[in-house]
């Protein structure tokens, strides 16, 4: 969800103020999302790195969460969305990991769709965390076993990757579960980003060939013999 901090920027008033035009945003895409089908959608709100942002942007994004999650809950619930989260909330404001709690146990019967909200999420971390475990389970290192170690346990892989904003990159984020993922990068910054934005984006996946390692022929099942 990349260009909240420079949507603000353009417009003369402080970065906070594009985080919450940025959760405008998130609304909007869930509904969406849920709308078109989509299985699971997975936000990146907070990164580990984002630690390192001026406290007080910290804080208020942490006050956002929690004002999100209040007006969210109900809208959750109606339309069957479970949430879960991503990453370490332990390190969360006392108010934000209650607020999640409450909303991930009061939705998680939701099968509609999936929303996961990775918060203090890092995938590196997450990898080196899934593979103590297999260690810990003695269990052997295969595809399954470190999949079912994942904060995405029991979740399919990635197929769709958007970023916003006009950055091409991946910054830590689901590099297991994106391994075939197709990479949408788009210009638009995150709160100017719509049900209309993830439609086009919708689109373009719908056009990618996946081929999975085979060849286009095989994919039409032509005799390539
Ligand atoms: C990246 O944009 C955005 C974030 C680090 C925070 C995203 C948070 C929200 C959209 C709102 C809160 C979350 C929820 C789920 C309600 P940036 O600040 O790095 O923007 P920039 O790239 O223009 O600097």
């Amino acid at each position: 969800m990349d260009g909240n901090g420079r949507w603000a920027e353009a417009r003369q008033i402080r970065r906070e103020e594009g985080h919450e035009a940025g959760a405008k945003t998130v609304s909007e895409v869930v509904t969406r999302a849920r709308q078109c089908g989509v299985e699971v959608l997975t936000l990146y709100a907070f990164s580990t790195e984002n630690w390192s942002r001026p406290l007080s942007e910290v804080t208020r994004l942490m006050e956002l969460l929690v004002r999100f999650l209040k007006t969210e809950r109900k809208t959750l619930i109606d339309n069957g969305i479970a949430l879960r989260v991503l990453g370490h909330p332990g390190r969360l404001p006392r108010a934000a990991q209650r607020a999640l709690d409450a909303v991930c146990g009061v939705t998680e019967a939701g099968r509609e769709m999936t929303l996961n909200l990775a918060l203090n999420y890092g995938s590196k971390a997450e990898l080196l965390q899934a593979m103590q475990t297999v260690v810990d389970r003695a269990e052997p290192f295969t595809e399954a076993t470190i999949d079912a170690a994942l904060f995405t346990a029991d979740q399919p892989p990635v197929d769709l990757l958007i970023r916003t904003g006009g950055d091409q990159r991946l910054s830590n984020f689901l590099l297991w579960q994106a391994a075939y993922a197709e990479l949408v990068f788009v210009d638009t910054l995150w709160p100017d980003f719509g049900a209309q934005a993830l439609d086009e984006c919708l689109a373009e996946f719908a056009q990618r060939e996946r081929r999975f390692g085979r060849t286009g022929a095989q994919l039409r099942g032509e005799n390539t013999q």
